[in-house]
């Protein structure tokens, strides 16, 4: 069983014909409410991939369906509680370019207390995975409470921000990073190859499996010597909200069933590949018969 610490989402996502400017006014063209939060997304895409998840969350009361969304998925909502606050929420521009931008209001998801997090790890078998990202409270207890524990941890760190930087980190067995994620990470700068980030990561954190994603440049993995490149598909992307996020769900559910690396990179690649090509967070991640195909036949162009 994989145990995902992570937020939850109502994505409130505008489509506008470019990223608003400072001070401007602008129309947006389509606006729609659906699941999100890195957490929750990285949990449905596990759950989609056909991989065991059990997620762990808040949620305002008045929004349940977004946990019977989880639920309907296959993801063991049992540790996710709906509480008497606001659930969080995300603000989200999408232009004609497929770019975003995202304001966060983190609402539930930072209500953990030590308390919480010490029954939920109790609830764990050593030798299981937690994977967690940076969008709940509490990670600088929880990353040692479920080292001590005998978990396996997986962070990605997103959204980066100062804090990351105080994080035991040496405790993660495995890093998903994005480019400024890795930057952020090893104070290079955003304009730093891919190849200068991973050698950073590898002298700061030798112990970890790396994994860099960077979009249409395709996706690096680094433990030890080994060091592996895996293409993007060439797709045409209209949204690439929460395709991160489905990388990694589909990575850990590969790991999950025992596959090779290679085959790893190969289904996250196809399932984000997949999910850059419809609008949404979670409502654009792909299930897995979806992945099958694009893999078994690459030509074949995607279910819209
Ligand atoms: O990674 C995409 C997610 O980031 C969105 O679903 C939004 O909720 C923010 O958390």
């Amino acid at each position: 069983m994989l145990h995902n610490f992570g937020s939850i989402n109502l994505d409130h996502i505008y489509r506008v014909p470019h990223l608003v400017r400072p001070g401007e006014t602008l129309a947006s063209h389509d606006y729609r409410v659906g699941l999100g939060g890195k957490g929750a997304n990285q949990s449905l895409a596990m759950a989609r991939a056909g991989g065991r998840v059990c997620h762990w969350g808040r949620l305002g009361r008045q929004d349940a369906w977004a946990r019977d969304t989880l639920a309907r998925a296959g993801v063991d909502v049992s540790r996710v509680n709906l509480v008497d606050e606001p659930s969080g929420h995300a603000i989200i521009q999408v232009d004609d370019r497929a770019e975003n931008a995202i304001i966060l209001f983190s609402g539930a998801n930072h209500g953990f207390r030590r308390t919480d997090l010490n029954a939920l790890v109790a609830s764990t078998r050593p030798g299981d995975w937690l994977l967690t990202q940076n969008e709940c409270l509490g990670l600088a207890e929880l990353i040692p409470l479920a080292d001590d524990h005998g978990l396996k941890i997986a962070f990605n760190p997103a959204p980066m921000a100062e804090e990351v930087l105080g994080l035991p980190l040496s405790r993660c067995r495995l890093l998903f990073v994005n480019h400024s994620e890795a930057a952020g990470l090893t104070g290079l700068a955003l304009g730093a190859g891919a190849e200068a980030l991973l050698d950073a990561l590898a002298a700061q954190l030798p112990a970890a499996e790396v994994v860099l994603t960077l979009g249409s440049n395709g996706a690096w993995y680094q433990h030890g010597a080994q060091r592996r490149h895996q293409p993007a598909l060439p797709v045409e992307a209209v949204d690439t909200t929460g395709a991160g996020d489905t990388f990694i769900g589909y990575l850990m559910a590969a790991r999950q069933a025992g596959l090779g690396i290679e085959a790893c990179l190969a289904r996250a690649t196809a399932a984000a590949a997949l999910a850059v090509q419809r609008p949404g967070a979670a409502e654009s991640i792909p299930d897995a018969e979806e992945v099958d195909r694009l893999l078994t036949d690459p030509a074949a162009s995607p279910a819209p």
